[in-house]
């Protein structure tokens, strides 16, 4: 039986070329715009200055936050709503990657709200937002299109979401253009960040319809086109088609959410501040050998999206494929570094697991085969 709620509020304006739109665009929302951004690449790009010179052919005034770091702390975005407040800007501009974006959002969510960014966090339900306009510069963490913020507490090392349906992007403008100056060391790691969203909102307990026909072209689109922009960041059609997959990636998370793979990295790039797809990478390995028995026909449909020819096998035996499959793909991509190799250490593991129960409970308990915390912990070693 086909029962499901969908809801997904933002316009994406997807393509080459359309961050041209955006002075246009921002006009309809506000006069005064406040413009979250990193502290380097987008002035590094001119990306920074050409969106100032947009916004004021169009007559809105901007100003610029520009001290979000990788996963971004609740501290800065505390920072952050203070300038959007002592300068009354009535709209935001969120301009980067996935830390710039989740930052906006909360700025722009926290604007509107009274109290402690932490409680919203942990279920605080807010009232509103000022409205936000995305830009993404990454394939990565698919902000664009949906309704989370991922913050760091500097003060417990806790990374959780603010979730609420007002801080969807009002316009998400998707330009692979954009993309192309990434580096290697960002493509690879936020591409399998692409991966995960999709196969890990596929086997969800929370799938849909709607999500699993995204995911799995998701999928397929990363397997078609994540070494292509790995090999050459100036392949726009092939970056094209993995910022596609990107978007749909967090689509799918907002509607069915991540799981376990995810609830095992926050943790870890909640305490050592490493990069989260980098995490992921160390991870995922482990988190399909551990599941895939609980979805085997979904793990066999991943193993065909990422191209492994599953003809005549049981579906135990595809399902396995799948897992040869991404590992395939992180050699490709030079990403082979364990858990270890980024700092992790058997002492860590205890609080890890500790933590992963209790900001990922929903993350873990959405997994095909849902762990102990016993489990998690043994898990985590095999990520060492
Ligand atoms: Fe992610």
């Amino acid at each position: 039986m086909i029962n499901f709620d969908y809801y997904m509020p933002t316009k994406l304006m997807f393509g080459p070329g359309k961050v041209k739109e955006l002075g246009r665009i921002t006009k309809q929302y506000g006069k005064k715009a406040l413009i979250v951004t990193g502290r380097y690449s987008t002035k590094k790009t001119g990306l920074l200055n050409r969106v100032i010179e947009m916004l004021k052919l169009e007559e809105v005034e901007a100003v610029v936050f520009d001290k979000i770091e990788s996963n971004p702390l609740t501290t800065t975005v505390e920072e952050g709503i203070k300038y959007v407040k002592d300068n009354g800007c009535d709209v935001v501009i969120a301009l980067g990657g996935g830390s710039a974006m989740d930052a906006a959002k909360a700025i722009a969510f926290m604007a509107i709200n009274e109290g402690d960014v932490n409680d919203y966090i942990f279920g605080k339900v807010g009232i509103g937002a000022l409205p936000i306009i995305a830009v993404t510069t990454t394939a990565g963490t698919g902000s664009e299109g949906d309704s989370l913020a991922v913050l760091t507490n500097p003060e417990n090392n806790d990374k959780k979401s603010i979730k609420s349906p007002y801080i969807y992007p009002k316009v998400s403008i998707i330009d692979a253009e954009l993309m192309t100056t990434l580096p290697k060391h960002i493509i690879a790691p936020t591409g399998i960040d692409v991966l995960c969203h999709a196969m890990e909102a596929y086997v969800a307990n929370n799938s849909n319809p709607m999500s699993e026909i995204m995911a799995l072209k998701a999928i397929e689109l990363v397997k078609e086109n994540l070494v292509k922009v790995y090999n050459n960041p100036n392949n726009i059609e092939a970056f094209s088609g993995l910022a596609f997959a990107n978007t749909l990636g967090g689509m799918v998370i907002d509607a069915s959410a991540v799981a376990l793979a995810h609830g095992m990295e926050h943790p870890v790039s909640g305490l050592l501040d490493i990069t989260h797809g980098e995490g992921l990478a160390a991870i995922v390995i482990t988190w399909m050998k551990y599941s895939y028995k609980g979805s085997a026909i979904k793990f066999s449909n991943i193993a065909k999206a990422l191209g492994e020819d599953i003809d005549g096998l049981t579906h135990i035996e595809a399902a396995k494929k799948s897992i040869e499959a991404v590992e395939k793909l992180l050699a490709a991509l030079n990403l082979t570094k364990s858990l270890k190799d980024l700092g992790v250490k058997e002492e860590h593991i205890e609080w890890l697991a500790k933590n992963a129960t209790k900001t990922m409970t929903y993350s873990i308990g959405n997994n095909p085969l849902i762990p102990s915390e016993e489990e998690i912990k043994s898990l985590y070693l095999q990520c060492l």
